[in-house]
């Protein structure tokens, strides 16, 4: 009895797999390798096996695309597959702008593929990587589940579309049980400085770019703007450690097995840091390595975001742990280990 993870290679499927192993489940992994590399595999093993000895009934890994079904049909064939976590897809919000037809091609073709494979194997628990971008720009804050939802650009149709899809496939078969997760931001890395976001070329993100910087990597920062209505002037976030969302789909996978029927959860800490508070952490860390300079603000940007996470609490039991200073210091240590 598996959970299956596409994109498990990935940033938050690494962490999720490893949160998932030591906590008994089976887990095998899809992944194109299109954004990880095989070597997550062993990386995942070595932080795993002190813990618990694995091997190919508990730890698996087939390199594929969720797109193909036929291959996605042999992997359901072969394994006893329970649940399917959805990590896989395309993330970066500029380049769906750019190419919107590779993001709806990845990330709803994936998607309908999956439940298409899932339904003729009798699979019937789902949970499904969302985003707080399909909040848009919300009118208040903190925001809640039951906000309004729109998104701003082809990468946040994406996932708001597929959100959408959930919910019609669920009132046409209440058999299925799906968990919708919107994570806030995802910083940090796991302990062991073994596995964390290693993204191609100059990031977009501020933590894998200061983290560059830190390391004399990439020269210094740019803050997008200092006019905006915030305690700083620069913009707000929730951000969270990678480790405590990763538990939190080990709490989802438990809730999927209580029949839950649909349900939709903020994965987030509800506490707001600006970009400066980020860089001063991040000082605090690093020994004062993080230039930087204000420039514009980029486009698209909003001026603040943080959740209410307190549904997840109640219902998932499940509540953020590390501090701001946990995730620089373990987004440094990733990053210095990683040439
Ligand atoms: P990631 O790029 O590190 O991981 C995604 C993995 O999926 C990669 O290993 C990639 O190789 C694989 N993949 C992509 N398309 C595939 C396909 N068609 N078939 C098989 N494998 C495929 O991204 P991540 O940060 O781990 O994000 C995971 C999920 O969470 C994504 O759906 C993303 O949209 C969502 N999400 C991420 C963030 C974030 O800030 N990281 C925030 C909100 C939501
Ligand atoms: C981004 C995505 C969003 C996704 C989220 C998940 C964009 C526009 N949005 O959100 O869809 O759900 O990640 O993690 O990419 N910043 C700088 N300098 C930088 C980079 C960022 O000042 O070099 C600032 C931004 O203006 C923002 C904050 O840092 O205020 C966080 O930015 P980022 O890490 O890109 O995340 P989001 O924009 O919140």
């Amino acid at each position: 009895m598996s959970v299956l993870l596409t994109g498990g290679l990935g940033y938050i499927g690494s962490h999720t797999a490893v949160e998932l192993l030591t906590s008994n489940e089976d887990v095998v992994i899809i992944d194109n390798l299109s954004n990880s590399d095989l070597s997550v595999k062993e990386k995942i093993k070595k932080i795993v096996e002190p813990v618990r000895k694995l091997d190919e009934n508990s730890f698996k890994v087939y390199v594929g695309d969720v797109r193909d079904y036929k291959f996605l049909d042999q992997v359901f064939s072969e394994n006893k597959i329970t649940s399917v976590i959805h990590f896989a897809g395309l993330k970066a919000v500029g380049e769906s702008v750019a190419k919107p037809l590779d993001y709806y091609d990845n990330n709803l073709i994936s998607t309908i593929n999956l439940l298409e494979v899932m339904r003729a194997h009798g699979v019937k628990n789902f949970v499904f990587s969302s985003s707080a971008t399909v909040y848009g720009k919300a009118k208040s804050m903190p925001i809640y589940e039951d906000f309004e939802t729109g998104a701003t650009n082809p990468y946040g149709r994406t996932k708001l579309f597929i959100e959408e899809m959930l919910k019609d496939i669920y009132n046409s078969d209440k058999s299925f049980n799906f968990i919708i997760l919107r994570y806030f931001n995802p910083i940090g890395a796991h302990d062991s400085g073994l596995i964390g976001e290693n993204p191609n070329g100059i990031p977009n993100n501020l933590m894998p770019y200061i983290s560059r910087v830190a390391t004399g990597k990439l020269e210094c920062l740019s803050i997008f703007g200092n006019d905006y209505n915030t305690k700083d002037g620069t913009g707000v976030r929730d951000y969270i450690h990678v480790v405590d969302l990763a538990k939190g789909h080990v709490c989802a996978v438990k809730k999927l097995k209580t029949n839950c029927g649909l349900k939709i959860y903020n994965l987030g800490t509800g506490i707001g840091y600006s970009v400066l508070d980020i860089v001063n952490a991040y000082n605090q860390v690093c020994g004062n390595k993080v230039k930087f300079k204000f420039v514009d603000r980029r486009p698209g940007d909003i001026d603040i975001c943080y959740a209410n996470a307190d549904k997840a609490y109640k219902e998932l039991n499940w509540k953020a742990e590390r501090n701001l200073l946990d995730m620089c210091k373990t987004s440094y240590n990733f990053e210095k280990h990683n040439k």
